[in-house]
């Protein structure tokens, strides 16, 4: 078929189901995060992964001009030639640090910051990885030529079965497991413990994506490690998320991040971090280090929604952490709520595939740390309204909790990976 056919044909379908209706759409300003213009009525932002509320904190916008008056735009080449700034090695050191690890490197995008791993996936290894992994993970198998083992979501008998049944020549140079620390659309977390007994067992290494849980677990908020007192060989995070800026890194021994720096085609041929996301990093974790209430709020409302939810009637998944899913079953309920939703003042974020299995779609909700009571409460009317529109809400709930505006820290136990109970 004719790439022109291809497109026309794929796009007037995608259109007609209502495809075209619910992503990238655009937003015209927002004030403090929480809320945003979006069709000329004020919502609010419930789909955003600014965990700690940091993107719009006056310090971290502050210290981004100033790199910008300071650095320019752009450095326009690559951090290998001409773009590397000492502002870049300041991050590095810190995140480095605050990982527990030897060395990092920071990159443009999260995404890159997978893909570092490149060169470590070499034929004759094997790497295993976890069905729900974020599509960047999936991505880096693709380029690499280790062979691919994946494994049942969470599931450490099917891990260990495929670790147990590698052998001959495929597996002669080690192997290596991928996982999510938090996993983006399910908000469940790892099983880390298990997972690195199991790696120990078979002499293998374990690489975590923390993305969505830096800053968000663990007693110093440097994620799933931290969260289980555990240290795999190298950690990945974006930098769009509890650092409220655009980037990525990776941390680990520093003969690893020495080599990947010289082999990586994605650290290599790209050009550098811009000044202003990096001082917007550093500014961020300055904040999440001496600020560990905004992690115990982000995690306070979380479990309010969770429970405000299931209350409702809807089903989230085992999630108890900040992204809460909620399940639509069906693509088009998905999208429709989406809408729906958006009418009632929320703005949530469709999940549908290729970003789930058809069937598995949800409506992904998260609040962050700058988000209020009263908004809590809105979402959750907005939900309940909505759901008994579409019948997944019973005309009168059976059991309503009124969210505990308490604001009590909130900490999750190292021994729970999944769902708020009671
Ligand atoms: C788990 C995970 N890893 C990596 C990425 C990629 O990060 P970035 O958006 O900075 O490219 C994301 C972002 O959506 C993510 O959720």
């Amino acid at each position: 078929m004719d790439v022109l056919e291809q497109c026309r044909s794929w796009t007037a379908e995608h259109l007609r189901t209502g495809g075209g209706d619910c992503y990238y759409r655009a937003i015209s300003g927002t004030s403090d995060g929480t809320e945003v213009e979006f069709e000329g009525k004020r919502v609010i932002m419930a789909a955003s992964h600014d965990y700690l509320g940091l993107s719009a904190d006056p310090r971290v916008r502050e210290a981004a001009v100033a790199a910008v008056r300071r650095f320019g735009t752009s450095l326009g080449g690559s951090r290998a030639v001409s773009g590397s700034l000492d502002l870049h090695e300041e991050l590095e050191d810190r995140l480095a640090r605050f990982l527990g690890h030897e060395a990092a490197a920071v990159l443009p995008s999260g995404y890159q910051a997978n893909l570092m791993l490149a060169p470590l996936l070499t034929a004759g290894r094997y790497v295993y990885s976890d069905l729900l992994n974020h599509a960047s993970l999936a991505e880096v198998i693709r380029l690499g030529d280790a062979a691919e083992r994946k494994f049942l979501h969470g599931d450490m008998d099917h891990l260990n079965e495929l670790l147990t049944a590698a052998s001959g020549a495929d597996g002669a140079d080690g192997k290596i497991i991928l996982t999510d620390g938090i996993f983006s659309v399910g908000g469940d977390i790892c099983e880390l413990p298990d997972l690195m007994k199991l790696a120990d067992a078979h002499g293998a290494h374990v690489v975590v994506d923390s993305s969505h849980d830096l800053g968000v677990l663990g007693p110093n908020g440097a994620g799933a490690g931290d969260h289980f007192g555990l240290r795999p060989l190298l950690v990945t995070s974006a930098l769009s998320k509890s650092l409220a800026s655009v980037g990525g890194v990776i941390a680990g021994p520093a003969e690893v991040i020495h080599y990947l720096r010289f082999h990586a085609r994605t650290a290599l041929f790209t050009a550098a971090a811009a000044p202003a996301n990096v001082a917007a990093a550093l500014a961020a974790l300055d904040i999440l280090q001496s600020e560990p209430e905004r992690r115990a709020r982000v995690l306070d409302l979380a479990e309010q929604l969770h429970r405000g939810l299931r209350a409702l009637g809807y089903d989230t998944g085992t999630s108890l952490t900040p992204i809460v899913p909620v399940l639509t079953r069906g693509r088009e309920r998905c999208l429709r709520m989406w809408q729906e939703l958006c009418g009632a003042g929320v703005f949530t974020a469709p999940m549908t595939y290729p970003a789930v299995r058809a069937g598995r779609e949800v409506l992904r909700i998260t609040l962050t740390a700058a988000h209020t009571d009263q908004q809590l409460v809105r979402v959750l009317a907005a939900f309940e309204e909505v759901g008994r529109k579409e019948g997944l809400v019973p005309p009168v709930p059976t059991r309503r909790t009124a969210p505990d505006t308490g604001g009590r820290p909130a900490v999750i136990p190292p021994t729970r990976t999944r769902a708020f109970t009671g």
